[in-house]
């Protein structure tokens, strides 16, 4: 039995644009998933306790198409079984065992479809956790580059490399088509407020889609997020955390242009601002789900617990470690 863990992320600057070969820096927050993986004779069974939703268990041989009698929503069910099953496809396919029977149990403190990655983060910790039960130790680079063809699996092709490379690496990493690296960054103070919701990735990519091939200034606007990433990265090496700041408001004012936030959002965003954060923006596909902002005062936290629309507000750290074992064999033991 192998139990890994991977982090979720949030973006500092240039989500959507990266699906159009703009770069985009996300940064490897401290909530993770954690995935543990023990043989079995046969099929897959899967035991999911907080993916902030009501623990389900499944249990079914063959590929996600059986179809599971529980009791949550359809869609819930086949995005959880979707990124689960494709995981250990991989993992199979890593260690040349096509038929291996797998028990997978995932917790995770990472809000569900809220832009902080907990697709990527089941998808790195459950390949890691099933090719280790394998007897096979992935590099890192691997491990990253085939939990990104579960996304692009699950996602019908709609995909960037950045969020299973930032929750494989950990810290913050650069991201500009199949180009990806760890990128340098200051200790950044981190405030994450939550509306309880979730947007819908593959939605919202294809409205952007729609919108830019649609609108000559829409495209523009995805042209002008790689130039505040390009500005992002400038202000990163040189540890200017209030230009940083001021480049991500820039940066939620054009992914509001395209149509991405919302009304819980964007009150969230203003509630930050008005307390003195250096900046806020979206993070993730948008439409819901999470906001982040850059105060080292307790001031944007409190302000978003009295802002409607906020679930939880909460504070971030930055995780260096990216994907690890938990099973007291050694953690980081990746090449
Ligand atoms: O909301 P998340 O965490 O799934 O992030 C989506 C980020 C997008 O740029 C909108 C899509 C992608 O795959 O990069």
């Amino acid at each position: 039995m192998v139990t890994s863990s991977a982090p979720g992320k949030v973006y500092l600057f240039g989500e959507h644009a990266v699906v159009y070969g703009e770069p985009a820096v996300p940064c490897a927050v401290e909530q993770r998933a954690r995935v543990t993986a023990e043989r079995q004779a046969a099929g897959l069974s899967v035991h999911t306790a907080d993916l902030t939703l009501d623990g389900f268990t499944v249990e079914y041989s063959g590929d996600a198409t059986g179809q599971p009698d529980i009791d949550v929503s359809d869609s819930l069910v086949e995005a959880a079984m979707g990124y689960v099953n494709e995981a250990v496809e991989q993992a199979r396919d890593a260690a040349d065992t096509p038929a291996a029977g797998f028990e997978v149990t995932i917790e995770s403190d990472i809000p569900l479809g809220a832009g902080l990655g907990s697709s990527a983060a089941v998808a790195v910790a459950a390949i890691d956790a099933a090719t280790r039960e394998l007897g096979v130790e992935l590099s890192r680079e691997e491990l990253a580059d085939r939990a990104y063809r579960v996304e692009h699996t699950v996602q019908d092709g709609q995909a960037s490399r950045a969020d299973t490379f930032c929750s494989t690496m950990g810290g913050a990493v650069r991201v500009e088509g199949e180009d990806c690296r760890v990128a340098e960054a200051p200790e950044l103070p981190f405030v994450i407020g939550y509306d309880g919701g979730a947007g819908d990735t593959g939605a919202l990519v294809s409205e952007v889609r729609d919108l830019r091939s649609s609108y000559d200034f829409a495209a523009d606007t995805v042209g002008a997020i790689g130039d505040i990433v390009r500005r992002g990265e400038q202000a990163l090496s040189e540890g200017d955390v209030s230009e940083v700041g001021r480049l991500m408001n820039f940066n939620h004012g054009l992914l509001s242009a395209l149509g991405v936030s919302s009304r819980s959002l964007d009150a969230m965003v203003w509630a930050a601002r008005d307390a003195g954060a250096l900046g806020a923006k979206l993070t993730g596909a948008g439409g819901g789900g999470c906001m982040v902002a850059l105060d080292e005062t307790p001031e944007t936290a409190a302000a978003l617990d009295y802002t409607p629309g906020c679930e939880r507000s909460f504070r971030a750290e930055l995780d260096t470690d990216g994907v690890r074992t938990e099973d007291g064999k050694g953690s980081g033991g990746h090449t």
